[in-house]
């Protein structure tokens, strides 16, 4: 095969359709999940104003400062200049969308999902892509253990729909409030003091930036510095102490199983109290499934008033990784039923509408409307793994009949013209005809 001229962009890739199956099936799962919850779909812009992302997930965080692509037009100036990015996450552009939209004044909490692309410009290695899918859960408006509990309940029954949630497990933590994580970013500062010249130039800028990244740090000397340093837990107030004591209590009550994790406390800043994420029971950390947590300030941050808010992104493409791995088959709603051959040019016509008509009824049509041999079609009929073949020639055109061969069993027999379609539908069986009522599917509508 020649050299393609051009390739998908460094860790992008086309979804195919083999892998589409897995990508309808989670989509199914998290729409019929979500609407069973109370969740209604919505739809952001794939590119924001900037200061969204920025002033949402926090500016020093490594989402906005190493991996936003940037957005410009043509005749715009350089990068730095861009005034959109597009979204890494659906949280921050949610948000913008409740304050802009005046959903407060919704009955509350506000309970909205989102399915789609995010794009982030970070270095692809297994499992890390630039564009990758999410779905995203949200629930705005209200603060109660009990809507955390919910939330990963249902994210829970998400991921067994999906047939992974035993390859999973839910880590748990609560990082406190804003003013709890404030005093403990303090401490850490004063720990660090005269210290600083054993930190590698990246800690030691973060240190004064945001200092709970050093946490996060790769560096072994900023880890064995670490190993003294103060703990988030030991700043924890009574209040956020109850709360996760609450949730814990909840989410025994829901028969849903967690990972105590002190160390988990997440890539993005808007986050207080309640964080978690789901990890592959056997290799841990790297590649989450999933996380979310509460936001309780982010809404305010966007200029809101005052909004507290929980929610939770899914990977799609990690997803459906251990779907593989676990070996999760997929019914194949692609095949081809019925494979329409022809000659001669009253033929076509004939079978023109004759495709026509059967696809109405439901079923999966192809028709070889060339001007090929039916010998050569016949093949084709076979290489498109057909259950049934319709064949019309000259021959059968005059005698008003038609040929209908069983593929499978390689047996044919002659028909009369017009029992074609009664004879196909009952041999494909009723329940198995693909008939789309969208009347009877108005919450079914959005597809994509
Ligand atoms: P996140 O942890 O940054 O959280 O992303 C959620 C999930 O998206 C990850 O667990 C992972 O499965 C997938 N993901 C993230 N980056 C990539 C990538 N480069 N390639 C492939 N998959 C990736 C959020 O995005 C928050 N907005 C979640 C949330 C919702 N918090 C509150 N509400």
């Amino acid at each position: 095969m020649a050299e393609p001229l051009f390739r998908t962009p460094k860790g992008t890739h086309d979804v195919l359709p083999q892998d589409h199956q897995y990508m309808t099936y989670i989509k199914k799962a998290v729409r019929h999940r979500a609407r069973q919850a109370g969740y209604k779909r919505i739809d952001t812009p794939m590119f924001e104003n900037r200061g969204v992302f920025e002033r949402g997930i926090g500016a020093h965080t490594d989402i906005v400062e190493k991996e936003l692509f940037l957005v410009k037009g043509a005749k715009s100036g350089d990068a730095d200049d861009a005034e959109f990015a597009l979204r890494p996450e659906f949280t921050a552009g949610i948000c913008r969308s409740y304050v802009e939209q005046g959903m407060q004044q919704l009955p509350q909490p506000v309970e909205l999902y989102a399915i789609g692309q995010c794009f982030r410009h970070d270095r692809p290695q297994k499992g890390r892509f630039r564009q990758f899918h999410q779905f995203d859960l949200e629930v705005i408006g209200l603060k109660d253990p009990s809507l955390d509990a919910q939330l990963i309940y249902v994210v829970t029954k998400i991921l067994s729909d999906l047939r992974i949630k035993d390859r999973l497990t839910l880590q748990l933590n609560n990082i406190g409030s804003a003013e709890n994580r404030q005093a403990f970013a303090d401490a850490l500062k004063d720990f660090f003091i005269g210290k600083e010249r054993q930190l590698p130039e990246e800690d030691a800028r973060r240190l004064k930036t945001n200092p709970m990244r050093v946490l996060d740090s790769k560096n072994e000397d900023t880890q064995i510095v670490l190993k003294n340093a103060p703990k988030l837990e030991q700043f924890l107030s009574e209040e956020s102490r109850q709360y996760h004591a609450t949730l814990l209590e909840y989410l025994e009550a829901l028969g849903v199983e967690s990972v105590p994790n002190p160390g988990l406390v997440r890539g993005l800043d808007y986050y207080n109290q309640t964080v978690f994420e789901f990890w592959d029971a056997s290799t841990g950390a790297q590649n989450a499934v999933g996380g979310g947590g509460r936001y309780d300030g982010l809404v305010e941050l966007l200029g809101g008033k005052s909004t507290p808010g929980v929610g939770f992104a899914g990977g799609m493409e990690r997803m459906i990784w251990h779907m593989k791995e676990a070996g999760v088959s997929i019914p194949n709603k692609d095949q081809v039923d019925v494979f329409v051959a022809q000659l001669g040019p009253e033929a076509k016509k004939q079978c023109l509408t004759l495709v026509a008509e059967l696809r109405e009824k439901g079923v999966h049509t192809l028709g070889a409307l060339g001007e090929a041999s039916l010998k050569s079609q016949m093949r084709l009929a076979d290489k498109f793994e057909a259950k049934y073949a319709l064949l019309l020639g000259k021959m059968e055109v005059k005698e008003g009949t038609i040929i209908l061969r069983d593929m499978r069993a390689g047996k044919q027999k002659q028909i009369k013209f017009d029992q074609a379609i009664p004879q196909v539908t009952k041999l494909l069986g009723e329940q198995n005809l693909d008939t789309y009522v969208l009347r009877d599917q108005i919450g079914d509508v959005d597809e994509d």
